[in-house]
C-alpha cells in the first residue's frame, strides 16, 4: 500500500466515529471500505501539515510552535519560506507567470476564531501570506486585488520585487512557441502550497499560497485566496486545504465541503475522499487534471488525498519531519 501508515486507534469508537454512507459510490469502492473507517492516522499536537515536498516549510512553522507561538504566526513564517524560494515556480518569487509574462499571487490565511485575509492578482511582492495577514488584521476587509493589494502592501512596508527569475523567463519564452494551454499534471511536482497547524492550545489555523496556474489567462484568479475553497477553518472541527486545478477546487467549494463532512463525523481521510469523489463524479474530464486536498481535525488527526499519482505531503509532528505520498483515486 503506497500511503502513509495508519495506526488502529481503538479509542475512536468512544468518539462515536462512524463510516456514514457515501455521497461518492466509486466504481472502484474507495469510501466504503468500514476497515478505513476504524483506521486513523494518530497525532499529538502541536502539528503542522502542508501539501507538497516542503520540509524547510514545516521546520519554519515547527519551530514557531515549539517556541509556544500560536498556528497562525507558525503558518505565515512556513509558508514565507517556500515563498521565498526562487527555485519552486508555483509559489512566491520564482513563480511561473500569465500568458503575457506576469507573475501574479494570490494567499489567504485563516486563524482559529474565524478570521480571514487575502489577496489575488498581487504583484512584486514576494510574501503574500503576510500582505494576506495584513489584510485580515489591519483592515475592515478580507480581500483586497491587484493594484489596490500592491498599494496597501507598500503602505504597510512590504519591498517591490521583480519576481520573473530568469528561469521562469526562459520557460515563458519556451511556452511561447506553442502557447498551448492546457492544466500539467503534477507540474514541477509541487503546486500550491496549502498548509494547516494546530498549536499546543489546539488552536487551529491555515494558510495557502500560490502564483496560481502557469500561462493563465490575464487577470485569472483561482481557488487558493477563495474562503471554503482554497482553505477554509472552523475551529471547533478542524480545517482543510487544496492543491491542483483551482477551478474544479472552487466549483466544488472543496475545502469548505470537507470541514462539513468532518462535522457530521467523518475522519480527515473519509472527508478528503469524498470531495475528491465529488469532483471526479461532476466532472468526466478528471483524467486531465490533478487535485490534491489535506485535511486535519481539532483531534490532531490527519487526511490527504489526489485523484492522481505523484501528490504528497509533508508533516511535521512529534519531532519528525516527513514527506509522505499520498494515496490516490485514479490508478
Ligand atoms: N490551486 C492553484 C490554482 O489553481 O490557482
Amino acid at each position: 500500500m503506497k500511503r502513509r501508515k495508519f495506526i488502529q486507534n481503538a479509542s475512536l469508537s468512544t468518539f462515536g466515529i462512524a463510516a456514514g454512507t457515501s455521497l461518492f459510490a466509486s466504481k472502484k469502492n474507495i469510501f466504503s471500505s468500514e476497515e478505513k473507517s476504524a483506521q486513523i492516522e494518530t497525532a499529538n499536537f502541536p502539528l503542522v501539515i502542508a501539501t507538497w515536498n516542503v520540509k524547510e516549510s514545516t521546520a519554519e512553522a515547527w519551530r514557531v510552535l515549539q517556541d509556544g507561538n500560536s498556528a497562525l504566526d507558525a503558518i505565515e513564517k512556513g509558508c514565507m519560506v517556500e515563498e521565498a524560494n526562487a527555485e519552486g515556480q508555483s509559489v512566491g518569487i520564482g513563480g511561473l507567470p500569465d500568458r503575457d509574462g506576469n507573475v501574479t499571487l494570490d494567499a489567504c490565511i485563516m486563524d482559529s476564531k474565524g478570521n480571514y485575509g487575502a489577496v489575488v492578482y498581487l504583484q512584486n511582492i514576494t510574501h503574500p501570506i503576510s500582505v494576506a495577514r495584513k489584510v485580515m488584521e489591519d483592515t475592515p476587509h478580507v480581500i483586497l486585488a491587484g493594484k489596490g493589494a500592491e498599494q496597501f502592501a507598500l503602505s504597510k512596508g512590504f519591498k517591490p520585487v521583480d519576481l520573473l527569475t530568469d528561469a521562469s523567463k526562459k520557460a515563458w519564452e519556451e511556452w511561447k512557441k506553442t502557447s498551448q494551454y492546457k492544466p500539467i499534471i503534477n507540474i514541477e511536482n509541487h503546486d500550491t502550497i496549502g498548509m494547516l497547524a494546530i498549536d499546543k492550545n489546539g488552536d487551529i489555523s491555515g494558510g495557502c499560497t500560490t502564483s496560481g496556474l502557469a500561462y493563465k489567462m490575464a487577470g485569472r484568479v483561482g481557488d487558493s485566496p477563495i474562503i471554503g475553497s482554497g482553505l477554509f477553518i472552523d475551529n471547533e472541527i478542524g480545517g482543510a486545504t487544496a492543491t491542483g486545478l483551482g477551478e474544479e477546487v472552487l466549483k466544488t467549494v472543496g475545502s469548505f465541503l470537507i470541514v462539513e463532512l468532518m462535522r457530521q463525523g467523518k475522519t480527515p481521510q473519509q472527508a478528503c475522499e469524498e470531495a475528491i469523489g465529488r469532483i471526479i463524479k461532476k466532472n468526466p474530464d478528471f483524467k486531465n487534471f490533478q487535485v490534491g486536498y489535506i485535511a486535519l481535525n481539532k483531534k490532531g488527526e490527519t487526511g490527504y488525498y489526489s485523484i492522481h499519482d505523484g501528490f504528497s505531503v509533508t508533516k511535521y509532528h512529534d519531532g519528525k519531519n516527513e514527506n509522505i505520498p499520498s494515496d490516490f483515486y485514479e490508478k
